[in-house]
């Protein structure tokens, strides 16, 4: 969603901001601008669309300064014009780029009028530029008046501020959105997503829920939400800048396919090196935590949901702990049981998913104390929310649909299994010896699916004209089918629906023509031949079925069946090689549509607002 980018140094920031936009373009977004203080002007250019045009728009109008803010804007309040782009300047003085969303701004906005501000956008943003400058109108200094204004602020966000009147400054605050400030060497920076500003450093701080920042070329004063300045540590972060690159790829979402087995087998790598599963995997007091717990309750959405729903077969059978999973945004407004002695697991690729964040908020305030995260960017909000985390060590995914977050997640929530139920007692040394096995040769078996590639390819062209698809699974490999599902839906827009094999009867069964192909994941498990029973059905009824299924599940072709396997049964793991083949096909799917693969229309890769 929004992303933010601001600089002040002793050269042209102008590059460094559009850089920096460049590289949070990923987030999804339907406009962007730039603000910057030049002499005794603060100048803005702003575009609907992508970045590229408003840099030509920035080249053309010869934008060059030392200080300035940039932005890329996911439309909330608003629609998508130029008007509502930001940055949002009040009374050409000072600029504002915000991210979140300001629940209050109607009546600060009424207030303002009063005050004799003129409005000119729709959004809430503008709300917070007026109210900065009539703060600073009367006496304060920029840092005092952005500190009075968001103590008069509801809601979310992360902000960057300047001001023509203090040329040396950067301000930023911030509340419910993440926020940090880059330390260079005679220049800093502010950004919402270190990804932004990585070219230029490497060394962040964090700033915590209510912290304000005042930021020149020299120094770095935090405070805290009482305004009591304060010490942040300095973290080095280490984004690959290789993983902010296409490379050879023709899309993100290609590379990143294809990076899983090196995805995988970075996640695991602290296990292997164990060879055993330890509490300590999950952080350094987590053996306190997870000994007694009673129960799982996973929270998390989009894929993440998905990854969280396989789990739930392995924890059940696997620990012999209850487990259910839950939506986040379904969570957080219902009137839950909650028993302290169940673990909350959220599950997030960017930590910073708000429905996930306040639902874990939400378990918090009913007495959930036991808090894991399962997460792939270090130090965002979930994981620092949360008492335990694992991190899946995916590296940056750009691409808006989640492919190796997925996979590594399932990694992880594996581990978790395997680790509750050692601690249940309900792991012998031979089965443990198994799974490490098992996950030791996971990365291998990924590659072999991936290898898969040029049949997929095949299928892929059959599926680009069509409207509609079914996908099924049964037991552990359901959820994949409903990751498959949203996948070819989120990237090729054919409209996918995904059921439990089983529950074909009562009711998608009336959907099955000849125009309707049908993904079916079926692997050779307990509850094959019940899959093939299902399969009959659909045949009787003319349907043109794909099926993905393992070596040793000798399934039949024909002509209305068609059929992939992969190389190798891998047992219990398999839902995480069978990942693979149904991305695979929405990828590919999504190429012969001629869709944006890497930024389907609507979406965001982080949903930072409800
Ligand atoms: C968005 C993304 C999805 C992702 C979901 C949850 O919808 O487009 O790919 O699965 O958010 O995101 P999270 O970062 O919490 O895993």
């Amino acid at each position: 969603m929004c992303g933010i980018v601001g600089a002040i140094a002793d050269r042209d920031v102008v590059p460094v901001l559009i850089d920096g936009l460049k590289r949070l373009e990923y987030r999804g977004y339907d406009s962007a601008g730039i603000a910057v203080i030049d002499g005794d002007d603060v100048r803005r250019v702003r575009r609907t669309g992508r970045v590229a045009e408003m840099e030509n728009a920035a080249a053309q109008e010869n934008f060059h300064a030392r200080l300035g803010i940039g932005h890329t804007r996911w439309a909330t309040h608003g629609g998508v014009t130029e008007t509502n782009a930001h940055p949002h300047i009040s009374f050409g003085e000072l600029a504002v780029v915000h991210n979140g969303i300001i629940e209050n701004h109607e009546q600060q906005r009424d207030r303002l009028r009063a005050e004799g501000y003129v409005f000119e956008s729709q959004t809430d943003t503008e709300v917070i530029a007026h109210l900065i400058h009539f703060h600073q109108k009367r006496g304060l200094d920029l840092l005092a008046a952005m500190q009075t204004a968001v103590r008069e602020l509801e809601g979310a966000y992360a902000i960057a501020v300047v001001s023509k009147r203090e040329p040396g400054h950067l301000v930023a605050a911030r509340m419910g959105c993440p926020l940090l400030v880059g330390l260079g060497d005679g220049e800093n920076f502010v950004a919402s997503d270190v990804s932004a500003i990585v070219q230029a450093t490497r060394r962040v701080i964090f700033l915590d829920e209510g912290d304000t920042a005042d930021v020149t070329r020299e120094s770095v004063r935090i405070f805290d939400a009482s305004g009591t300045p304060i010490e942040r540590e300095v973290h080095v972060s280490d984004v690959s800048l290789a993983s902010l690159e296409l490379g050879p790829y023709r899309h993100f979402m290609q590379k990143e396919i294809h990076e899983q087995p090196r995805a995988v087998a970075d996640t695991i790598e602290a296990l292997m090196d164990d060879g055993k599963f330890t509490a300590e995997l999950f952080g350094k007091d987590a053996g306190e935590v997870l000994r007694d717990v009673e129960g799982v309750q996973i929270l998390a959405c989009g894929t993440s949901y998905y990854a969280g729903l396989t789990a739930r077969y392995w924890i059940e059978a696997i620990s012999g702990l209850p487990c259910t999973v839950e939506i986040a945004s379904e969570y957080r407004y219902r009137d839950v049981y909650a028993n302290p002695k169940n673990l909350i697991v959220t599950i997030s690729q960017s930590g910073e998913t708000l429905d996930t964040m306040e639902a874990l908020k939400y378990a918090k305030s009913r007495g959930h104390e036991k808090t894991l995260s399962i997460c792939n960017v270090p130090e965002s909000a979930i994981p620092r929310a949360s008492k335990l985390v694992y991190y899946t060590r995916a590296g940056a995914e750009i691409g808006v649909a989640s492919t190796k977050a997925f996979t590594t997640q399932l990694v992880a929530l594996f581990t978790l299994t395997c680790t509750l139920a050692k601690l249940q007692g309900r792991l012998d040394g031979a089965q443990e010896l198994a799974y490490i096995e098992a996950l030791r040769q996971l990365p291998g078996s990924v590659q072999h699916a991936l290898n898969l590639e040029p049949q997929i390819v095949a299928w892929s062209e059959r599926f680009a004209p069509k409207q509609h698809a079914l996908f099924l699974g049964r037991g552990v490999h359901y959820p994949i089918a409903l990751e498959g599902a949203l996948k070819l839906k989120e990237i090729s827009y054919i409209h996918a629906e995904a059921y439990p094999a089983g529950e074909l009867k009562h009711g998608p069964l009336a959907l099955v023509d000849e125009a309707m192909p049908v993904v079916v994941i079926a692997p050779n498990d307990a509850l094959l031949e019940k899959v093939k029973s299902n399969i009959q059905e659909v045949r009787a009824r003319g349907g043109e079925m794909f099926v993905f299924t393992d070596a040793d599940s000798r399934f039949g072709e024909s002509e209305q069946v068609h059929v992939i396997r992969t190389p190798r049964h891998v047992g219990v793991l398999s839902p995480i090689v069978h990942a693979i083949p149904v991305q695979l096909l929405a990828y590919h799917a999504a190429l012969a549509r001629g869709t944006d693969v890497d930024k389907p229309r609507n979406l965001a890769k982080s949903v930072t607002v409800e």
